[in-house]
């Protein structure tokens, strides 16, 4: 049979994937240890239509520990499609002493699955949930995977980049399965709410001015998230160890996405400006070229129809 293993399955995005695999009828298996980084009521929230569907699975655990509780999930003759999207996220807490949290949730719990994925056998693919966050600061725009070279900007980057090299090396030593998506600035339904477009509207909405750090001219290749989960589907049958950026296309300023969102929201925004943030950085774009010849992938979702969408979601 064959089953799908969803890791980060209560948080934003691998709440989504797992929606949608289910919804193709798929077999599901969801791992989350339901990290506190945000509400966890959110993410019982996330996951409450998948725990309706019988297809579903829900574990919750840590992966960074002992992964032998598996195998009383999977079948050894399972043909199994692993989705690995749980990490500890956020680019601003990931100094100091916090650190840790991101070297056992994103490196240590990425190698720990590597391992279990290799000595289990019979994966069809690992996909990685990489970030834009691998680049830094770019010399040149926009983004490209041949040439740009990584160099991140945050600890939550090189966190980022160590398992997305971990991935590399067990698909060249190992001959395991994968592909690493770099996600650029997800947005929409079930966005985390330290991310700013949920930070703006739930401001704009209460009347409250919105805080920006920097002063706002940084832009970011905003990726709707129904786009980035069509990435994830089309790389199932992605398997040569690509890294690929999936960026949406939607390359704009900050201030540009504020009026965008002051239009669709019918209001007038204030800014409240404050200094940018140790680790942020000054601009992201992705060429989405090598997603499109390898994968056929093509971002679809405008700006002004996302953020629409997000605003309903919150709305409600
Ligand atoms: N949201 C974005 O814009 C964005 C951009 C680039 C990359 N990414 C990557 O996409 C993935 C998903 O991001 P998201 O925004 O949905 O984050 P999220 O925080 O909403 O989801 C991540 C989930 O992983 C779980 N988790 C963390 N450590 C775990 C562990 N050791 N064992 C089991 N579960 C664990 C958390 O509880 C959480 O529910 C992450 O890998 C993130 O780095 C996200």
């Amino acid at each position: 049979m064959k089953k799908y293993l969803v890791t980060g399955c209560a948080g934003f995005i691998g709440s989504t994937l797992t929606d949608r695999l289910l919804s193709e009828g798929a077999s599901v298996i969801g791992i989350d240890i339901f990290r506190d980084y945000y509400d966890v009521s959110i993410k019982r929230h996330n996951t409450a239509s998948a725990l309706k569907n019988p297809s579903f699975t829900l574990i919750e655990k840590d992966l960074s520990a002992d992964l032998e509780f598996l195998s009383e999930f999977i079948d050894r003759s399972d043909e199994l499609v692993i989705y690995h999207l749980a990490a500890q996220a956020g680019v601003r807490k990931s100094w100091g002493t916090d650190f840790r949290i991101y070297t056992r949730d994103n490196i240590d719990a990425t190698q720990n699955l590597l391992e279990w994925a290799h000595s289990r056998g019979g994966v069809k693919n690992f996909v990685y949930a990489s970030s834009s966050s691998i680049y830094g600061i770019p010399v040149d725009l926009p983004m490209t995977e041949d040439h740009t070279v990584p160099a991140p900007h945050s600890p939550y980057g090189v966190t980022k980049l160590a398992a997305e090299n971990l991935v590399r090396l067990y698909t060249a030593n190992m001959g395991l399965p994968s592909a690493s998506l770099r996600f650029f600035t997800v947005y929409g339904p079930r966005q985390r709410p330290d991310m700013a477009f949920n930070r703006f509207i739930r401001a704009a909405s209460d009347g409250k001015p919105i805080g920006v750090f920097g002063n706002g001219k940084q832009t970011r290749d905003f990726t709707y998230i129904d786009d980035i989960v069509n990435g994830l589907r089309l790389a199932e049958n992605s398997i040569r160890g690509l890294a690929m950026n999936l960026g949406g296309g939607n390359r704009v300023t900050l201030l540009h996405a504020i009026e965008t969102l002051s239009n669709v929201m019918g209001r007038k925004i204030e800014i409240e400006f404050s200094e940018s943030k140790l680790g942020d950085v000054p601009d992201t774009w992705a060429s989405a070229e090598l997603a499109l010849t390898e994968m056929g992938w093509k971002p679809s979702v405008s700006l002004e129809e996302g953020l629409s969408r997000e605003i309903t979601w919150l709305m409600s």
